[in-house]
């Protein structure tokens, strides 16, 4: 069975030479031109994806807010394109804050976030009357002394967690739960509210919760938004201000097609029998005493849901006292309704073009591809290693014959897979053939450094007219080194530059 591709099939074509072409652009030219590894985003998609969050929050809910979040792909081509069709942006650090207004972002339209901000961060943020994502009750209180000491107050919103909500997508992104370093526990909600009411720096402006990433049950989405909703009323009976409810982001994307996926589950949990998973780990599962089973609770990477319909389906349903979220929102007063999507609007407007290096079988038999790209150019696979995206090679894609395979980076450690569980090419690849990796237009180089002093790669906007833009140029050799010191030192000593 060869994998379904998904919402691609509609960008993708040929060439004669028969090499993979997306909106029509030919791949391997491609890498050919710009060197691999390379990051290839689609900028219509990313349009694409804004505007199903636009309209379908324009009918269901037209007193909104989307704010970008930057973190997601921090390409500076991003959120200047979304600038201009209205996104605001979700912001975690003073850098992306700066990136954010000179990418035409107005200080009214970000949501500043972040566990551990510096004063230098919030002091620009108060100054700018940028809206806080407070995430602890020790940040009030710096928040608080910061304002007074610049002469103003600081508008906030409170950012709660600590919600028994189990096991929503893999651990390392839930970041609402009861073992997140994310905000303030939701039991002390109603206390928190009193102290913000004491601190005549703040000015309350709503409530946030952001639930983690790649989060693919609405009904994780239906809890938190009841639960804001009730705790809005509290506060509100005590004089903090609800101007806000921001549902911050997490929307997952299909990464697979719902059977394809699901059969790629059964066979991990089977991988003693078929070596599945690289060292045969039991990847995305935990021992469940009760029915004595493997339980699955890593990321689910086929997401139901779109932009249009999550929105569609949020607004329109019927919680608690079967009344409706858009029904329960206007009897609170209509508060402005924020959300600060990343993935969801980028993550499958991108793919990776890699080169194979080696092809080679382990002792074991199984076949191993290396690739020109360590895990640092390729998402979150360290952090969260069930992340796996559809493969394929970009050249005589159409020679059919069923190949499975890990894939290997080029960094020297062992776990430096950028597919620890097996994938499907139509081939048995070659070295020098072009690897596509789809889908990997979020976080892709979230963690991206010289490993191995390797120089970051570049990255590529393609238009929907097919023309394409350089728009990160590759490290070179002299940038990479350029903060070494000694190193230039030496250099010029030597007169190489
Ligand atoms: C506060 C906050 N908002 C929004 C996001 C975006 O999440 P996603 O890319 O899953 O939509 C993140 C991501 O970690 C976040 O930390």
């Amino acid at each position: 069975m060869i994998l379904d591709k998904g919402h691609w099939n509609e960008y993708l074509d040929k060439t004669v030479n028969n090499h993979r072409k997306i909106y029509g652009v030919d791949m391997v030219e491609l890498a050919k031109e710009y060197g691999t590894p390379l990051y290839v985003l689609f900028e219509d998609i990313i349009k694409e994806n804004y505007k199903k969050y636009e309209n379908a929050l324009e009918k269901e809910y037209p007193h909104h807010l989307i704010c970008y979040a930057v973190k997601a792909n921090t390409t500076f081509s991003v959120p200047k394109l979304l600038a201009k069709l209205g996104s605001g942006a979700d912001v975690a650090s003073e850098f992306e804050l700066q990136f954010a207004l000179d990418a035409g972002i107005p200080p009214e339209k970000i949501r500043a976030n972040g566990n551990c901000k510096s004063e230098y961060y919030l002091e620009e943020c108060i100054k700018k009357e940028i809206i806080i994502n407070v995430d602890s009750e020790e940040e009030l209180e710096v928040i608080n002394s910061i304002a007074k000491k610049l002469g103003t107050c600081a508008k906030i919103n409170l950012r709660l967690a600590g919600f028994p909500l189990g096991h929503i997508t893999s651990t390392a992104i839930t970041t609402s739960g009861e073992w997140s370093k994310f905000g303030i526990d939701i039991k002390r909600a109603n206390s928190v509210f009193n102290k913000v009411l004491e601190l005549d720096g703040l000015i309350p402006n709503g409530l946030m919760v952001h639930l983690g990433s790649q989060i693919t049950d609405i009904g994780a989405y239906y809890t938190v938004l009841d639960t804001l909703i009730n705790l809005s009323k509290e506060a509100k009976k005590i004089g903090f201000e609800m101007n806000e409810i921001n549902l911050g982001g997490g929307l997952g994307i299909k990464y697979f097609e719902a059977n394809d996926w699901n059969t790629i589950k059964i066979k991990i949990k089977n991988t003693n029998k078929e070596n599945y998973t690289w060292a045969n780990e039991f990847i995305g599962y935990e021992y469940n005493q009760e029915s004595n089973d493997l339980k699955w609770i890593g990321e689910e990477l086929f997401c139901p849901y779109t932009p249009d319909t999550f929105i569609r389906e949020l607004f329109n349903k019927k919680y608690s006292a079967n009344i409706t979220f858009k029904k329960k929102l206007q009897e609170i007063g209509s508060p402005k309704f924020v959300i600060e999507p990343g993935r969801s609007i980028v993550g499958n407007a991108g793919v990776t073009i890699t080169q194979i290096g080696r092809v080679l079988t382990t002792p074991l038999k199984e076949n191993l591809i290396h690739v020109d790209a360590g895990v640092n150019f390729h998402t979150f696979g360290t952090a969260v290693p069930e992340q796996l995206h559809r493969i394929e090679i970009a050249n005589n894609i159409e020679e059919v014959n069923p190949f499975e395979t890990f894939v290997a980076g080029n960094l020297c450690f062992t776990g430096d897979l950028l597919c620890k569980i097996k994938n499907k090419l139509l081939r048995k690849p070659e070295k020098g053939d072009y690897l596509l990796f789809y889908d990997t237009g979020a976080y892709s180089d979230f963690f991206a450094s010289n490993a191995n002093l390797f120089p970051r790669p570049a990255k590529v906007m393609i238009a929907k007219d097919g023309t394409h833009k350089l728009i990160v140029k590759r490290e070179d050799m002299f940038e990479e080194f350029h903060r070494e010191l000694d190193w230039r030192s030496d250099l010029e000593r030597l007169k190489y530059h």
